[in-house]
């Protein structure tokens, strides 16, 4: 009778465990799916570009809106049109700031979202500190998982424990009956007696250890060498969506050499004293920044004149910004090939991403790509949907494959184009599909990208 109490108890601690591993499988497949989707705007527990995310879905079922904060995330302005929410209207009206339409993911997916930021806890102590800690959001190494994995090692302890018990209790009672005892009879051999006799537990466990190795490791491996969404920290609290975003300036005024040259580059501090010679407060962070700048320029904004030594030069220290995209030396890619007008002709956010919502410059993902690409900013911009993470060699190929050519350009590649085009009335074979793509042009050679 109490050998089947233990029995009972035993295998309820073995599915414990089975449900631990699966929750903290989901816990992180939320915490991928914000890193992915939302992170550029949302902080789980600090307003950023969005509002914080943290008891936001309560929020919602307070005001009896817990089905319509789905169709939000799915498609904010198409609430908000409808009329039907109060919620979608008191956001719109705190901030009319459009949110991109998170439709590519399931309910279950943006579930397992708030599932991770409700459960989020801010580290203890900040990585990096400085002025990036109010921004960047992915250097933090996540404190929930730490948890799932002590709770796990307590209940493999605690069932441990209870075997063992079980065990004395089971060579008490022979003894008491006067059976005999194997002496023989180890930890090991009982253990594989039981796991014998509790066959389903057993597979039930080795399967869910295995999913969620193999999981793991896949995911893992397929991280190797990808860089989407990386931000790096930043000498100056630079704001993409304060510059490109509220004041709409041109992505060219500041990395003007993205059309005529291999590099976009990063403007010198000279481009920046064009207003900041006169701006000298901004709203986020008052003088403090913008201090750095008339520091870099060697500027005193008291005089209004530039600091000068002897021979009559500027006194100046530049900016060291950190780098964010960084492809491996054997790969040679130029800006000019694909954003000149006469040549690829491609927006910038194609490959960068919506980069008038981010503050510093990062590494956007393929998601957020895509759900920008379907905005009708996106499509005015005729971008479109790739499938492989940013800067890798498949998103090259993916790309040159897709992407058809504008026949009608005029420009240095307008022979080429010609040629090609006059090909293909001879040889349709190279354009199977009837698209004149990059690919068509060459740009599957290994030659034109590597050296
Ligand atoms: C491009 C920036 C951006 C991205 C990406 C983004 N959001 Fe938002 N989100 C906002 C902004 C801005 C608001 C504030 C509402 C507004 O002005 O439209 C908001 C509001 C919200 C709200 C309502 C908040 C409240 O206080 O009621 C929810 C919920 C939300 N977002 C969820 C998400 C989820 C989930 C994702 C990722 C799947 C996501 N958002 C991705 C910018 C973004
Ligand atoms: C007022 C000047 C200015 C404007 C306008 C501007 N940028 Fe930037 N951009 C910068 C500065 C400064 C940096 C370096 C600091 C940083 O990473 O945020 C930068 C960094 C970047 C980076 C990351 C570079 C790296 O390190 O790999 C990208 C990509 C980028 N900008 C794209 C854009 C796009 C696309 C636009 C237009 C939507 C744009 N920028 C508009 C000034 C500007
Ligand atoms: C076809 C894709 C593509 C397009 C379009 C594109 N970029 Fe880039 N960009 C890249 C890649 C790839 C890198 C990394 C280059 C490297 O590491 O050598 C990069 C790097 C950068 C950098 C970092 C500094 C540098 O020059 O390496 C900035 C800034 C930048 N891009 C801005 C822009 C701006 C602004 C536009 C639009 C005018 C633009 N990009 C259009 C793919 C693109
Ligand atoms: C075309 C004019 C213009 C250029 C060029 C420009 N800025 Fe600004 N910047 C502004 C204005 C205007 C503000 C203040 C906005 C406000 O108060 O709303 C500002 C604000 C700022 C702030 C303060 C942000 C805050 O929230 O407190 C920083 C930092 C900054 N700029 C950095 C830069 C850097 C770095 C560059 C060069 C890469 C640059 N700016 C180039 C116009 C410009
Ligand atoms: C969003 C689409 C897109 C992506 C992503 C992209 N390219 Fe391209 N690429 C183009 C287009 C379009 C052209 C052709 C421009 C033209 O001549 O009309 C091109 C042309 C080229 C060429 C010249 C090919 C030739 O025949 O002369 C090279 C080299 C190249 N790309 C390298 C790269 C590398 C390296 C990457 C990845 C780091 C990359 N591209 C990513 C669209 C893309
Ligand atoms: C359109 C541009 C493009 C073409 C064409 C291209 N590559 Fe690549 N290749 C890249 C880029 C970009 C990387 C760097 C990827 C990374 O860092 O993850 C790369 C990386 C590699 C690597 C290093 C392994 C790795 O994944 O980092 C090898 C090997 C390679 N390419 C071989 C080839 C061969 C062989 C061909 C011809 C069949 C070829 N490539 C054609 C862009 C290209």
């Amino acid at each position: 009778m109490r050998v089947r109490l233990y029995n009972l108890i035993t295998r309820i601690f073995a599915l414990l465990l089975l449900v631990v591993f699966v929750i903290n499988f989901s816990a992180q497949e939320g915490e991928k799916l914000f890193k992915a989707n939302c992170a550029s705007c949302h902080n789980p527990v600090k307003n950023a570009t969005g509002p914080k995310m943290q008891g936001v879905l309560q929020k919602w079922i307070d005001a009896g809106e817990e089905e319509l904060i789905y169709k939000w995330v799915q498609n904010p302005s198409k609430l908000y049109n409808s009329g039907k929410s109060k919620m979608a209207k008191a956001i719109w009206d705190w901030s009319p700031t459009a949110m991109t339409p998170q439709g590519h993911l399931s309910r279950e997916e943006v579930e397992s979202i708030f599932t991770y930021v409700d459960n989020y806890a801010p580290p203890v102590a900040a990585v990096g500190g400085g002025l990036a800690s109010g921004d960047s959001i992915t250097t933090e190494s996540d404190s929930s998982e730490y948890w799932w994995w002590i709770i796990s090692f307590i209940l493999v302890f605690v069932l441990f424990a209870i075997l063992g018990v079980r065990r004395e209790l089971s060579a008490a009672v022979a003894a008491k009956e006067g059976l005999l005892v194997d002496p023989t009879s180890t930890f090991v051999t009982s253990a594989q007696q039981w796991f014998l006799r509790n066959w389903f537990v057993t597979v039930l466990l080795v399967v869910g250890v295995a999913l969620f190795a193999g999981v793991e490791l896949f995911g893992r491996a397929y991280q190797l060498g990808v860089y989407e969404d990386y931000m790096p920290s930043q000498p100056v609290a630079y704001s993409h969506k304060l510059h490109a975003g509220k004041m709409g300036i041109e992505c060219k005024y500041c990395h003007h050499s993205a059309e005529k040259s291999k590099h976009a580059g990063i403007p010198s501090v000279n481009v920046c004293m064009n207003c900041h010679a006169i701006v000298h407060e901004g709203p986020q962070y008052g003088t403090e920044e913008i201090d750095k700048l008339h520091k870099a320029s060697g500027y005193n904004k008291n005089k209004q004149a530039y600091n000068i030594d002897e021979f009559g030069d500027r006194i100046e220290e530049p900016i060291v910004w950190n780098k964010a995209h960084n492809l491996p030396d054997h790969v040679y890619f130029s800006h000019a090939q694909h954003v000149h007008t006469n040549t690829g002709n491609i927006d910038c956010r194609q490959c960068h991403g919506p980069v008038q919502t981010y503050t510093l410059g990062r590494v956007s993902t393929i998601d957020e790509v895509n759900a920008y690409a379907a905005t009708d900013d996106g499509m005015e911009r005729g971008l479109i949907q790739l499938t492989k993470p940013l800067l890798t060699m498949g998103w090259c190929i993916e790309c040159h494959n897709k992407k058809e050519i504008d026949l009608t350009s005029s420009g240095y590649y307008k022979e080429i184009h010609n040629r090609i085009k006059l090909r293909a009335d001879i040889n349709n074979k190279i354009f199977e599909d009837d698209k004149v793509t990059v690919k068509e042009l060459g740009g599957w050679e290994c030659a034109k990208c590597h050296y």
